[in-house]
């Protein structure tokens, strides 16, 4: 029975184009539930839009020196296009800053608070005195309260998931100057979570979401378990919708309260170009309702937002939240600011009209239980022996002989052998494979599902042999054929979830659109005849061609490089110290010595207790390296030793003198000697 379904993916933020983790934990997957839901002829909505307020975005302009809005419409153009080029089919795209939603969010907030659904609240908060504003968000960073991490945001940690109000984090150090920031009053509007803590039990704990991916109803668990605080849903910040009541001046709507309005406004405007009605699709209790999204957004879609629609009264609740873990990049995070990432626009500039191939690397890669890694060398490997070598190669033969031995028509079969039916047999279980795969959000074991299909046509082919059998029995040539331009047919249907451009293309070849009857997801699983005796195909062309090594090479130049300018980056410099005029430089005598003995203090970590030969005299300098260096390692070399500096006792060893260190990024120490290949006299200065 066919049913209504809305399917939401998570609104990007438009500080920075998509980039593949992005596509395999969001889109994708999605994407792939949206289209075959439609092609089991259901009622969809798959909608999305950008994600335009919020501070990332603001810090990004701050940065480039212009507004908000440019950064956005910058982005949201070239997002947009990003999705359209990989194929992601939502029904809407829209964005926050639409007028649309400004009202839809507005209307939200003052329903939400004529009800007496906030607690108004005057609190002190953290404010940055020296940028004269409040630090909501992104805006401050310290450590988190639950796990430590040290890099937290104001309004969540992003190594642990959990979100927090600002004051709770742990030395919190402001984003805008780097300062200690103070407390001040300030009035906001809180929705009380605790107040929903008894209906998220029930809805979630007890209720019938114990079949919820183990990653999101753990988190949830675990969140309702602490017991939920009030939240904040107003910021002092510039940039977003206006709290829309009286005496809320120059306050705006918490991002996270309006981005997942933006599904309803966005659904809204879909519904008003297509003569639809939005409520049946956010009111209607037989839709189903599902939130496509990383798992940096659980708590939000399965404790905020439901407290929001629950709070609100008329909406329907999520019947799944299938959120992904995150997928890493040649075994390191993927982060925008590191440019640690494959970027879509980049992707399709040099894997041009390669989509598919890296739609189905992402999903047969997926990170749906655990954080995965996206290497290369797998891409390579999933294109060039999985995609060209099975899939590829078998459509390429069918069509191939096809044309050879009939001019392209598909032939008239005799009767099937045992084979013909075990593998017609099989061809038609596959929908079922695939759809409960699907239905239960495994995209990876779903991918895995039609590679199998494509595989039973190879193997097929190379066991009945069709190129031997021409030359000796016609009619049996013909049923294999046939048998295989039904499997090839079940291949164009089957994969349009996943690889939607090969699929097109594949019924192109297959001229499909020129039967009678659609080929349907179902008629694949009802019926043996898909291609019809007597039907013309078309000529072969290659759905998939060979990713050589250079190609991948490339890629792993370009991330070496990315990697090369972060560490050279971090490497952080310490500010210059005052100026000194030239006498004081004189003072110093710095001279070049041999270390001539080597010993280890006793009973400490860090002390040589060095001879050294200045040239001068052979004096004993103690030097705190010997966590670098053994005693017999320094034994001989050359360093520079500045000589004048007043005697001091260390451990009962007077030492006289200092043997200049620099240290390495690794925190090791390194002479500064002269070059050990051109030796000098001891005891020259140095200046
Ligand atoms: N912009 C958020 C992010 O990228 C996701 C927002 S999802 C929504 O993490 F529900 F708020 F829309
Ligand atoms: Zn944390």
């Amino acid at each position: 029975m066919p049913k209504r379904y809305t399917i939401t993916a998570a609104l990007p933020y438009t500080n920075g184009p998509i980039h593949i983790g992005h596509l395999a934990g969001v889109y994708v997957p999605a994407d792939i539930y949206a289209r075959y839901l439609r092609l089991k002829g259901n009622d969809v909505a798959f909608i999305c839009g950008s994600d335009e307020h919020g501070v990332p975005i603001t810090i990004k302009a701050k940065k480039e020196g212009v507004t908000p809005q440019d950064i956005v419409d910058k982005y949201h153009a070239i997002i947009k296009s990003s999705f359209e080029e990989f194929g992601i089919s939502f029904d809407n795209y829209s964005r926050t800053t639409s007028k649309i939603h400004h009202k839809t969010a507005s209307e939200f907030f003052k329903t939400l608070y004529e009800k007496h659904e906030f607690v108004e609240e005057v609190s002190e908060q953290l404010y940055d005195a020296e940028a004269k504003q409040f630090l909501a968000d992104r805006f401050v960073i310290g450590t988190c309260p639950k796990c430590g991490y040290e890099e937290a945001y104001g309004d969540q940690c992003e190594n642990c998931g959990t979100s927090h109000n600002a004051t709770d984090l742990i030395n919190p150090k402001s984003a805008i100057t780097g300062n200690t920031p103070t407390l001040k009053e300030t009035k906001h509007w809180f929705l009380p979570l605790n107040k929903y803590q008894d209906f998220l039990q029930e809805w979630i704990l007890k209720g019938h979401k114990k079949d919820w991916k183990p990653n999101v109803y753990g988190q949830v668990k675990s969140w309702i378990d602490d017991g939920l605080r009030p939240r904040a849903v107003t910021r002092d910040l510039d940039w977003g919708i206006p709290v829309p009541i009286e005496g809320a001046e120059g306050k705006v709507l918490y991002v996270w309260f309006d981005a997942p309005i933006g599904y309803i406004s966005s659904t809204k405007e879909w519904a008003e170009r297509e003569g639809k009605n939005w409520e049946d699709y956010w009111k209607n209790k037989d839709t189903t309702l599902i939130h496509f999204i990383g798992k940096d957004n659980i708590v939000f879609h399965c404790i905020i937002f439901p407290a929001m629609l629950k709070a609100e009264g008329s909406y329907i609740l999520p019947e799944n939240v299938p959120a992904n873990e995150f997928l890493n990049l040649e075994g390191n995070k993927l982060s925008t600011s590191k440019n640690w990432a494959v970027w879509l626009p980049d992707y399709l500039k040099e894997f041009p009209n390669q989509q598919d191939v890296l739609r189905y690397a992402l999903t047969a890669n997926a990170p749906e239980t655990k954080d995965n890694d996206f290497t290369w060398k797998d891409f390579q490997a999933r294109n060039n022996n999985e995609l060209v070598a099975i899939f590829g190669n078998f459509i390429n033969r069918v069509v191939v002989l096809t044309n050879k031995y009939y001019n392209g028509v598909v032939p008239e079969p005799s009767k099937f052998s045992e084979t013909d039916n075990a593998a017609l047999n099989e061809m038609k279980a596959y929908p079922a494979v695939i759809s409960s795969a699907i239905e239960r959000f495994r995209f990876r074991e779903a991918s895995q599902e039609l590679m199998n299909l494509a595989r039973l046509g190879n193997k097929y082919l190379a066991d009945e042999e069709p190129w031997k059998t021409v030359k000796t029995d016609e009619e049996r040539t013909k049923t294999i054929m046939y048998v295989a331009l039904q499997i090839a047919s079940a291949l164009s249907i089957l994969s349009e979830p996943f690889l939607p451009f090969t699929s097109k293309k594949l019924k192109g070849i297959l001229k499909s659109s020129e039967l009678k009857t659609e080929l349907t997801w179902d008629a694949v699983e009802a019926n043996n005849v898909l291609l019809p005796a007597h039907h013309t195909i078309g000529k072969a062309e290659l759905l998939f061609t060979k990713i050589e090594d250079s190609a991948i090479q490339l890629q792993l130049d370009k991330l070496e490089a990315s990697k090369k300018a972060n560490e050279a980056a971090q490497s952080t410099v310490e500010p210059q110290k005052a100026q000194i005029n030239f006498d004081d430089f004189t003072k110093l005598d710095l001279r070049v010595g041999t270390i001539l003995e080597a010993e280890k203090m006793p009973k400490t970590k860090k002390l040589l207790v060095l001879k050294v030969d200045t040239g001068i005299d052979v004096r004993t300098i103690v030097s705190g390296i010997a966590e670098t260096f053994s005693a017999e390692e320094v034994v001989g070399k050359q360093v520079t030793v500045l000589v004048n500096l007043a005697p001091r006792k260390l451990r009962g060893v007077e030492s006289q003198g200092m043997i200049l260190m620099t240290e390495d990024e690794q925190g090791k120490l390194v002479f500064v000697n002269p070059d050990k290949a051109d030796q000098v006299a001891n005891g020259l200065k140095i200046s």
